[in-house]
């Protein structure tokens, strides 16, 4: 298990650019399985996620090809049983579900179980699935699923914590095989979202009202292969913006879709930060006192929850008391003890915590728990005096491709230290 030593108090200088998001390319990914045609994907970024998600479809029986961002996929003949080594191994995996189903007409896939952000349910998914005619049963910690034919139907798809991407994901690829029109009401919208319905019209699906929280779904008889260009990853282009303001920089991030960051644009703003844009390039300018916020997490075009722990990152050490609260994942908060260790003066009451902020934090080693968590510890970092060690940082490459690769390029002082 590698780790981080950053030493903190670097100013950053020049340009970061940003990889395809993770989060598109996964279920994308898990889209391949709905044709026997050869599918190629661009900008699909090298991540630990990733590799799973390539290591599930060889195991499916896909031939898959991964060379310098380009994934070819071709699912020719494929069995739909994925155990739990593989699945447990990322719980985005659920995402073939929908696919498996719609192509084989049955699938055992893992129960995903949950992770340290929360216990991650999947009820919403199997009830957009039953609506759909599938039989789904859980036993001994496996999904049964099985329909000898989908039908279309108008399928409402909100739990208490609002939508939910990757279940919008599995029923929308699962209607595309569907008989008759399907509509989701209380659709996902993220970019992510859009990004898969763009798959699946190249594919033959007809899908009208992505990005809206209603979506209709015409199935189609048979689905083909398709070439793609993966959206750029807006969580990770959000987290570099947040490493310039930590630590006062002025930078430049190339490859920013701004229309899917308004939210995250507009807290920076709120705090103090500049921006100006010239095509998908935007400059930062950060004064030196920012601004306390007030952050609640919500579903698209809302505050997005993997935000939430960057953002705490940087409202440690911003003056006046802040409020953060995440609605999404309400126990999405492992990073607030570490950031504790090194100096942050936080309080977590239920789904929020109070932060005061302090003139600087102090370098420690402290422990990374999940995805983003660890990239907020490794924003403090950066600011913080001294030194400090990110363990386990196999949870930073889940999600970030090459970080420490692309911060030093832009001056920070971080090497990873293999275990
Ligand atoms: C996606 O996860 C993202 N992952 C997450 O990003 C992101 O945090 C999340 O959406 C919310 O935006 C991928 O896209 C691979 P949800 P997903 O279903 O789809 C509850 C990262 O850091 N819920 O939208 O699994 C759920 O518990 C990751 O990149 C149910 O109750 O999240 C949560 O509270 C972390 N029942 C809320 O809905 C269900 O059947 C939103 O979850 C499904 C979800």
């Amino acid at each position: 298990m590698d780790k981080f030593i950053i030493e903190g108090g670097h100013r950053l200088q020049g340009s970061l650019t940003v990889s395809g998001s993770k989060n598109s390319a996964l279920p994308i990914l898990a889209a391949t399985l709905l044709t026997r045609e050869r599918c190629v994907i661009h900008r699909v970024p090298n991540l630990s996620d990733t590799r799973h998600m390539l290591e599930l479809l060889r195991y499916l029986g896909a031939e898959v090809y991964y060379e310098q961002g380009t994934v070819i996929v071709r699912a020719e003949t494929i069995h739909a049983q994925a155990p739990y080594d593989l699945v447990r191994k990322m719980r985005a995996s659920i995402c073939i579900l929908g696919p498996l189903l719609a192509r084989c007409g049955y699938a055992q896939v893992s129960l995903p179980g949950g992770c340290v952000i929360g216990d991650r349910p999947i009820d919403i998914h199997l009830h957009g699935l039953r609506a759909l005619g599938a039989t789904i049963t859980t036993e001994s910690g496996n999904i049964h699923a099985s329909a000898t034919r989908l039908v279309g139907q108008e399928i409402f798809m909100g739990g208490k914590f609002g939508s939910t991407v990757l279940g919008t994901d599995n029923v929308m690829m699962a209607a595309t095989r569907a008989d008759g029109t399907t509509i989701i009401e209380n659709a996902a919208c993220e970019p992510e979202v859009v990004d898969l319905a763009q798959v699946l019209c190249k594919m033959g699906a007809s899908i009208q009202g992505a990005g809206t929280r209603r979506i209709e779904i015409q199935g189609a008889r048979e689905l083909h292969g398709f070439e793609h260009t993966i959206i750029p990853d807006r969580i990770e282009a959000g987290t570099f913006m947040v490493a310039a303001a930590i630590t006062r920089s002025a930078i430049q991030i190339r490859g920013v879709c701004r229309s899917h960051m308004q939210a995250i644009l507009s807290q920076l703003e709120a705090c103090g930060v500049r921006f100006s844009a010239e095509g998908q390039t935007l400059s930062l300018s950060v004064p030196e006192k920012l601004n306390a916020l007030e952050i609640a997490t919500d579903t698209y075009p809302g505050f997005p929850t993997d935000m939430q722990a960057q953002f705490c990152a940087l409202l440690s050490i911003t003056s006046g008391i802040s409020v953060v609260t995440d609605k999404i994942f309400p126990n999405r908060f492992m990073h607030i003890s570490e950031l504790k260790r090194m100096g942050a003066q936080a309080d977590l009451q239920g789904n929020t915590v109070i932060i005061k902020g302090v003139p600087y934090l102090s370098g420690a080693p402290v422990m990374a728990s999940d995805l983003r968590a660890s990239a907020a510890l490794v924003l403090a970092g950066l600011a913080a005096k001294g030194n400090t060690e990110v363990l386990r940082v196999y949870h930073i490459d889940r999600g970030y491709e090459r970080i420490d690769e692309k911060l030093r390029a832009v001056g920070a002082v971080i090497k990873r230290v293999p275990q």
